[in-house]
């Protein structure tokens, strides 16, 4: 059997193992990271973050072309999406991403090794490759990134032809006229958006009263405004009781109020669940919760000494932005750093039509603790800049302060560029900014910005 040593080997080559191999390169260590896919970018790269934002974009830019006329341009000659050149861009995305990612790990002490892993003990993992020969990879420290894998409804077995995964939707290769999804959180929102613009005719149904659980109340009261605007038919408080598919292999579902659904696909988006099984781990002294996930410590320290975690493995917010900070936490500690993971502050970005962007509390969750407070918001209806450009798009920025200290708690915003727009209120957040702060800070104008002036000014004209 071959044997490798390293400094430290990391398991799993998506986003969040990769940025700790980056991180433990950089710091000088000779790394080997172990990844059973053919390339390295797991999730993120292949089947969520990255192909559902190409899709994103490209519905987006077809919206835009619709309304091109508002910006007194004439397309005479028309246009047309062409789903196969969507896919494409697709493709080419990827190619570009995986270059980021080459050139990222370049270097002479970082090791590759195709297979897949299993834990041994806390310094061996054992790998088998995809011609079934056996690697033993030795290291005083590990990573653990295995990321996470689509939760499947009992009763509804994806099969990756009528009734699919949400890995498995990203490869359809057409468009189907009709399309029913199961579970209104980021996901499903975010397809019944994209495809709804593409044309396909959406069915969503959530089992609880309202899309987007966790979100703020007034966000999700314009989401959920626009899906009817757009044609999405939402079924709220629906269970599905019954899944067949007819002779012609067309799915059908029906519903706990007894309705029956014909489509031609389902999607099943109701989250997703840590990729632990089969590893080994707890047979080597780690610690997993209910639900399967790695426990580790606000170092990310497992249980069991040198063996660090990082990523949807964690099952917390399963975000690729939150699985690259943990990646490189995760490394600097396990290479003898001390530095604590920071996730007060996570900016949410969801990509519906139009854009959700959201931080800190939000206003149900901070009435709830016992906090008073007061809220400002802006329409994007009073910003110049939204008339001048997305005056098709309704849009609002809500910010949550705290009425003694007049402290940003958390701010929620659903309009254009809202995704782009939350990373300085992400900030303003770790810094402690107060009303004052946005009220009287320079904005551009017109830009989309100087709506949390405006919100600001709102709020403070509720406190007095
Ligand atoms: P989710 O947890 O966001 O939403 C699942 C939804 O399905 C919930 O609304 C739930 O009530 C509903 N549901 C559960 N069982 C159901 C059933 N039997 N029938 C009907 N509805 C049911 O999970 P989702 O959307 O699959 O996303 C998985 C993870 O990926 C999440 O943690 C999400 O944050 C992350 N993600 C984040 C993105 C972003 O930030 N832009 C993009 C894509 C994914």
């Amino acid at each position: 059997m071959e044997r490798i040593a390293a400094d430290i080997a990391v398991l799993g080559g998506g986003e969040a193992g990769l940025a700790a191999v980056v991180r433990a390169s950089e710091m000088g260590a000779r790394v080997v990271v172990v990844e059973r896919a053919a390339q390295l970018g797991g999730a993120c790269v292949f089947t969520g973050t990255l192909p559902s934002k190409v899709f994103s974009i490209s519905a987006g830019v077809y919206e835009l072309l619709r309304k091109i006329a508002n910006f007194g341009i004439k397309a005479e000659g028309g246009f047309a999406l062409d789903y196969k050149e969507v896919l494409a861009s697709r493709t080419r995305i990827t190619r570009c991403d995986q270059g980021v990612i080459g050139a990222h790990l370049r270097g002479p002490n970082v090791r590759i090794v195709r297979g897949e892993a299993s834990l041994r003990d806390e310094r061996h993992l054992l790998v088998r490759t995809p011609t079934g020969a056996e690697i033993e990879v030795e290291a005083p420290r590990l990573v653990l990134a295995t990321g996470s894998r689509p939760f499947p409804v009992p009763g509804l077995p994806t099969d990756g032809r009528a009734l699919l995964s949400t890995d498995e939707l990203v490869d359809m290769p057409e468009l189907p006229a009709r399309m029913v999804i199961i579970g209104a959180g980021v996901i499903g929102c975010e397809y019944a958006f994209i495809f709804r613009t593409f044309g396909v005719e959406i069915t969503l149904i959530e089992k609880l009263e309202h899309a987007l659980p966790g979100q703020d109340g007034d966000i999700v009261a314009v989401i959920e405004k626009e899906m009817k605007r757009r044609g999405i038919r939402f079924l709220p408080g629906t269970m599905v009781r019954n899944y067949e598919t007819g002779p012609d292999g067309r799915p059908a579902v029906t519903t706990g109020q007894g309705e029956r659904i014909a489509s031609d696909k389902v999607l099943v988006c109701v989250g997703r669940a840590p990729a632990t099984a089969g590893l080994g781990l707890e047979a080597a002294g780690i610690a997993l919760g209910a639900k399967g996930q790695v426990l580790a410590d606000d170092r990310l320290r497992t249980s069991l000494p040198g063996v660090y975690a990082a990523g949807d493995v964690l099952g917390r917010w399963m975000l690729s932005a939150t699985g690259i900070l943990e990646g490189a936490v995760a490394a600097e500690n396990a290479l003898g750093g001390d530095r604590l993971l920071d996730e007060r502050f996570v900016p949410s970005g969801i990509y519906t039509q139009p854009e959700i962007g959201s931080v800190g509390m939000t206003e149900e969750a901070a009435v709830a603790g016992g906090r008073a407070v007061i809220v400002g918001t802006c329409a994007y209806s009073g910003l110049v800049k939204a008339c001048a450009t997305y005056s098709f798009m309704p849009g609002l920025i809500k910010m949550i302060f705290d009425r003694g200290s007049h402290r940003l708690l958390g701010a929620h915003l659903v309009g254009s560029e809202a995704a782009e727009l939350i990373h300085q209120l992400s900030l303003a957040l770790r810094l402690g900014a107060t009303a004052e702060d946005f009220a009287f800070s320079i904005y551009h104008h017109p830009s989309l910005s100087e709506g949390f002036r405006e919100a600001a000014r709102d709020a403070l004209a509720k406190m007095k």
